[in-house]
């Protein structure tokens, strides 16, 4: 795990990580009450920010909060923290918590001031080598609740879904609940079926993903056939490919599922192709505005 950049941000301080602190009473030590974005930032410039921005607005909403932050208020805050940090290639992790109150409180929910923190990493994304040999990945039965598609800081059950990938010496934990595909413990997952590129539809069982949503946008460009669609458990143990995306590994070609082969058991054509895409898409942006 790589040592976070040294200035964080904590309710309107730029402040050395050591010296950041939070109320033991914050309702999102508590409660896990709360929820995060994690966003790369490529050569100093945020990926997709109206994305994980408005996504942001959405979780809170759906915990019923309202962000504490407009659009702007943000991009002001991780342009100064950027340029607290030094504009490489890193992930901005931000999470709000419904805050800090003296005491325990169930319900009702109250309104306080909320915990804004901000932290940024070095990104370390897979390296050509992870890429080329692909990732093994194990299944497991999605124990998650019903409300996926808020990113909430509660990850306790996705950790646990991931550890079982850890303990497998694999590098995911790909989701089914019901016999079908969900997404993975912290990614979304694609499979190709066929020719055809399918993810599962959103619903409250994922999240919408970002990358998941730029890796739909390209291969529409590219004249790949793509389709939210569900996939049951035998689809995805005889798909051609099977793909994971996330902010912080891309996209990522899995090549062996439970101990066995994916299609030729190494990363596929379409794969490549999107990978391609991706990377030149992000050449693409580079020098835009942000
Ligand atoms: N997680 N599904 C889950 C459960 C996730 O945790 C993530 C990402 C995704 C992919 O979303 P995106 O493409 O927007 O990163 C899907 C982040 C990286 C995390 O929790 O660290």
């Amino acid at each position: 795990m790589a040592e976070p950049l040294p200035i964080c941000y904590l309710n309107g301080e730029y402040l050395p990580f050591e010296a950041a602190r939070v109320s033991p009473f914050d309702r999102g030590f508590l409660f896990g009450d709360g929820a995060y974005e994690v966003m790369p930032v490529y050569a100093g410039r945020p990926f997709r920010l109206a994305a994980h921005t408005s996504r942001l607005t959405q979780s809170l909403a759906a915990i019923r909060m309202e962000d504490p932050h407009t659009p702007d208020e943000w991009r002001g805050i991780f342009a100064a923290l950027l340029a607290k940090n030094g504009a490489q290639d890193q992930s901005l992790y931000w999470q709000v918590t419904r805050g800090a109150e003296r005491g325990r409180n169930q319900g009702p929910l109250p309104k306080l001031p909320r915990t804004v923190f901000l932290f940024g990493t070095p990104l370390t994304l897979p390296t050509a080598e992870v890429r080329e040999r692909g990732i093994a990945c194990v299944s497991a039965l999605d124990t998650r609740w019903a409300r996926c598609d808020i990113k909430s800081v509660a990850l306790l059950a996705n950790i646990l879904l991931r550890n079982l990938a850890a303990e497998a010496d694999a590098a995911e934990t790909i989701l089914l609940r019901d016999g079908y595909l969900t997404e993975g413990s912290s990614s979304a997952v694609h499979v190709v079926v066929a020719g055809e590129l399918r993810s599962p539809a959103q619903s409250p069982k994922i999240l919408p993903g970002t990358t998941r949503r730029v890796v739909e946008e390209l291969a529409a460009r590219a004249g790949i056939a793509h389709r939210a669609a569900p996939v049951s458990e035998a689809e995805l143990r005889a798909a051609d490919e099977i793909w994971i995306s996330s902010a912080l590994r891309e996209l990522l070609p899995v090549t062996s599922l439970d101990g066995a082969a994916v299609g030729a058991g190494m990363p596929g054509p379409i794969w490549r192709r999107l990978h391609n895409e991706l990377q030149a898409y992000k050449r693409e942006l580079s020098g835009q505005p942000w």
